[in-house]
């Protein structure tokens, strides 16, 4: 199979400029002006953008969580990706405590083995550092390819460790060449808020808020930038939401510090004003909430300056029905909300035309960075010759409206009803093979491949 793309503007972190490009196999063989391969097919790209294809390295399917399991399977949750012009998403593997990281894994590729119709990746999460874990890190990092492993901070009593651990695991993952990824959150004083407002009758989504205020975050990123910098282990804070968090990292990164931040497309753009929505509010109940325009405004300087390198989702969709398990009470609304499909649309849409970001810096944080940071990079990330051929074109004019109505993750409401967003993802292409066609899905499940990832890469 090959493809010829005619004359697109190709867009890489780097350079944006008018070529074609010519696709055999899995890989990019040439790209250039006028190119005259012959191709099995050949793709007219006039006046439309290519992107390298979007890597959400955050997001969570077919999950146990919060006592459900979030909606989207391995086989929806990367079908409606790639719809959204992401053609890899990195998913969470939870360690029960107790037991061995390699039973989770087991426990993970049952769900996802054969089921994936765009390509992954797992983290590792350790809820359960021990001298048994411990040795378990080398053989994952090493012959499996899973480099990054995810800390909690919070959610006390289920997944959170504490700092002797997190030490323990830092000095093992950086021996290993990996990276720790954190939910950076105070869990014991979230513990305390959740209980004080429950006590006082307080069991509106509101409350979730309330009971993680902007300090929670700002206190637990510090501490964990300053736990690796002593460790000496590089860091990666997930979704990080706002200024106080940005500013432990602004102060980390004079010491010269390897820390990475991502924050998510809902964090730049959705505000905490939907908690005054009654139990409405429960469709955006996350961990950490939604916080205030100020926060927007430093996640949006913080991507300019380099400090934010990642956005990404926190896909997590729950069923209405699931939400309603916190109708009561808010602490046990299901925490996550469905976007998986969305991100590329939203970031271009109020990033790249509201001017807040260039074409180059979208295509950084959409996918070269995940590339660079989680040990793909160049095979994924960029357009390039020996690249896998992963590639969106984007009509940059073309207006839609959001909608659950024409979504296709698994879950039904949309976080962004009625949505209005400039330019639209109109083919998709993974490993040279068109994937997304003006709005079908032309790939089965069994076609994403799981994809092994390199030690910490030096490149950024
Ligand atoms: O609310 C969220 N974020 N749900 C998923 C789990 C996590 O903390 O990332
Ligand atoms: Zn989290
Ligand atoms: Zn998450």
């Amino acid at each position: 199979m090959s493809v010829l793309i005619k004359n697109g503007n190709i867009v890489t972190a780097a350079e944006n400029y008018v070529a074609d490009i010519f696709i055999d196999g899995e890989s990019i063989q040439a790209i250039g002006k006028n190119l005259q391969m012959q191709a099995t097919t050949t793709i007219d790209a006039t006046g439309k953008y290519i992107f390298p294809g979007g890597i959400d390295p955050h997001v969570h399917l077919e999950m146990p969580f919060m006592g459900t399991f979030s909606s989207d399977t391995y086989e929806t949750g990367t079908r409606a990706a790639l719809y959204g012009g992401t053609t890899m998403v990195i998913d969470f593997i939870l360690q029960k405590q107790g037991h061995s990281l390699q039973s989770a894994l087991d426990e993970w590729k049952g769900r996802s083995d054969n089921n994936c119709v765009g390509d992954y990746s797992f983290h590792m999460a350790v809820t359960d550092f021990n001298e048994e874990t411990k040795k378990e890190i080398k053989h994952l990092v090493e012959d499996i390819g899973i480099t990054s492993f995810k800390t909690f901070m919070a959610y006390k009593g289920a997944l959170m460790i504490d700092d002797r651990q997190m030490i323990g695991l830092m000095e093992e993952v950086k021996k290993q060449g990996g990276l720790i990824n954190v939910h950076a959150t105070n869990g014991d004083m979230i513990d305390y808020l959740v209980q004080k407002n429950k006590e006082a009758g307080n069991r509106a989504p509101l409350y979730h808020y309330l009971s993680q205020p902007e300090i929670t975050e700002a206190e637990a990123s510090e501490r964990f930038v300053d736990m690796a910098s002593y460790t000496g282990c590089p860091g990666y804070i997930v979704h990080l939401t706002c200024e106080g968090a940005l500013n432990a990292v602004r102060n980390a990164t004079r010491r010269n510090q390897k820390i990475f931040v991502e924050t998510c497309i809902q964090y730049l753009i959705l505000d905490a004003s939907l908690y005054e929505k009654d139990f409405e509010g429960a469709k955006w109940v996350m961990s950490p909430p939604l916080r205030e325009k100020k926060d927007q405004q430093a996640l949006w300087a913080g991507i300019n300056q380099g400090l934010v390198q990642v956005v990404a989702t926190d896909h997590c969709p729950f069923y209405w029905e699931q939400k309603l398990m916190g109708k009561e009470d808010f602490s046990k609304i299901p925490n996550g909300h469905p976007a998986i499909e969305n991100r590329m649309e939203l970031l271009f849409s109020e990033g790249v035309v509201k001017n807040k970001i260039t074409l180059e810096k979208f295509v950084e944080v959409s996918s070269t960075n995940a590339a660079k940071i989680f040990g793909m990079f160049p095979r994924k990330g960029t357009i390039g010759i020996g690249s896998d051929a992963d590639l969106v074109i984007f009509n940059p004019n073309e207006k839609h409206t959001l909608s659950a109505k024409k979504h296709h993750m698994n879950v039904d409401y949309s976080g962004y009803e009625g949505w209005d967003v400039t330019g639209k993802i109109k083919t998709v292409i993974l490993r040279g093979k068109v994937v997304i066609d003006e709005g079908k899905c032309l790939a089965e499940k069994g076609n994403g491949k799981f994809i092994k990832r390199s030690k910490v890469s030096q490149l950024i």
